[in-house]
This record gives structure tokens, C-alpha cells and sequence, in this order.
């Protein structure tokens, strides 16, 4: 399942991010792809391990913590440190059909992760750019998004997926990946949903209402059912 998540940076921080990060001096984005990846990735990358990339990284992080929708959707156990990317029209950039790697591990943290999960936070606005949509397919066919400046998608990092090449403009994001307590994505997908519909109940009914109580209730129990720690 894929889920949008809206304003999980404001503006004004987008507008932040993008000018500290035009100032900084960007690497070929191949040194963190796999070897399959590797041979069709072309877009430029902050270098990972740098101290920018890490500042910036800890400020999505910090977001994405107090995000509910996020929270509800990734049930996060260990987000890796946030990437950076930006594909240029003038460099012809794209990223080919490809499978992210299953495990990730962090060099300065140590942290090693499965990747459950693939996250693209969108840093640069629709009608800044032409192509550049991601496309990631799923079990109902393949879905091309492209979203605001500030928004993300959240989808299973074992989905095949691309990026078309960017005709305009210039495409910039950042890109992780997150382990999450639920492995299960059908799993993962039922708690998602039952969240949402608890808290519409919540909202015309109330917190205290006897049956969302009960219903809040089984949420918790389904998460420690299945959750991992
Ligand atoms: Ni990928």
C-alpha cells in the first residue's frame, strides 16, 4: 500500500532546506546503490556521511517522530539516516527500474536496518520541474507520484520502482528507508486502516465513546500481537 503523508515539512523549512542545500557540493549518486541499481541510477546525491546531510537528516527525522499519520502508517522501530537527491534536466537524469537492498547499514551510526519500508519526502514543488514522477508498482498495478514540496509517500521497499527522467527543472528530495515493528505489510496495511477509522470515530463520536474505547483498545492489542521490538 502506498501513503501520502501531507506538511510533514512546512514550507518555510522546505524553503530552509533548499537553500542549505544549494550551497552544498553534491557527489554522483552511485555510491549508495547496489550493484544491480548501480548500472541504471543517474542523479546526484549529498554525500551521506557529511555533516549537512546529517543535520538536515535529524530535522526529518524530528518531523517524521511527530507525524501521527507517519507514526500510523510506518509503526517505525529504526528510520535510517535521511539522503538527499536531486535529479537535473540538463544532466539527464533518471533512475531505471530497480528493488532498494533488504538490509542497510550506516557507517558512522553502526545502525543495520531491514528495509520494510521506502520513503520519498518531495523538497521540490510539481511545477518546478517536468518527468521526475516516482513510479512504484504494486499489487494493483503501477502508480506514478509526484507531490508537494514538504509532502512524502511511504511504500513497501519491495515494490519495484523508478523515477522518470527529469525534462525541466531540477527534482530534489530526500530518501530513506524504515524498519518497521510490523514486518508484515498486510499486516501493517489492516493496522493502518483501522487507525484511521478509529480516529474518524474519535472525532464524531469522542474519545470516551464505550465503543472506541473497545476499538482503541484492539488497535493495541493487534500491534502487540505483531509488533517486533
Ligand atoms: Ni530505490
Amino acid at each position: 500500500m502506498l501513503i501520502c503523508v501531507p506538511n510533514v515539512l512546512s514550507k518555510s523549512d522546505v524553503a530552509d532546506f533548499r537553500r542549505i542545500m544549494d550551497e552544498c557540493s553534491w557527489e554522483d549518486g552511485r555510491s549508495t546503490a547496489g550493484a544491480q541499481s548501480a548500472l541504471v541510477k543517474s542523479n546526484e546525491q549529498l554525500p551521506p556521511d557529511s555533516e549537512i546531510a546529517r543535520k538536515l537528516g535529524n530535522r526529518v527525522i524530528s518531523a517524521l517522530t511527530a507525524n501521527p499519520r507517519f507514526i500510523s502508517a510506518a509503526v517505525p522501530l529504526h528510520i535510517f539516516p535521511p539522503l538527499f537527491n536531486r535529479y537535473n534536466a540538463a544532466d539527464g537524469h533518471h533512475f531505471g527500474i530497480h528493488i532498494d537492498n533488504a538490509v542497510r547499514g550506516d557507517r558512522l551510526t553502526g545502525l543495520r536496518i531491514r528495509t520494510d519500508l521506502s520513503v520519498t519526502l518531495f523538497l521540490s514543488e510539481p511545477d518546478e520541474y517536468d518527468g521526475g514522477e516516482l513510479v512504484a508498482e504494486d499489487l494493483y498495478g503501477s502508480h506514478e507520484i509526484k507531490l508537494p514540496a514538504g509532502d512524502l509517500v511511504v511504500y513497501p521497499a519491495s515494490s519495484l520502482h523508478m523515477v522518470t527522467p527529469v525534462t525541466r527543472g531540477t527534482r530534489v528530495a530526500s530518501f530513506f528507508w524504515v524498519q518497521s515493528m510490523v514486518r508484515d505489510a498486510h499486516a501493517r496495511s489492516l493496522i493502518f486502516d483501522l487507525d484511521v477509522a478509529i480516529q474518524a470515530l474519535v472525532e464524531r463520536l469522542g474519545r470516551d465513546d464505550p465503543e472506541t474505547v473497545k476499538l482503541t483498545g484492539i488497535y493495541h492489542n493487534l500491534i502487540r500481537y505483531w509488533a517486533e521490538v
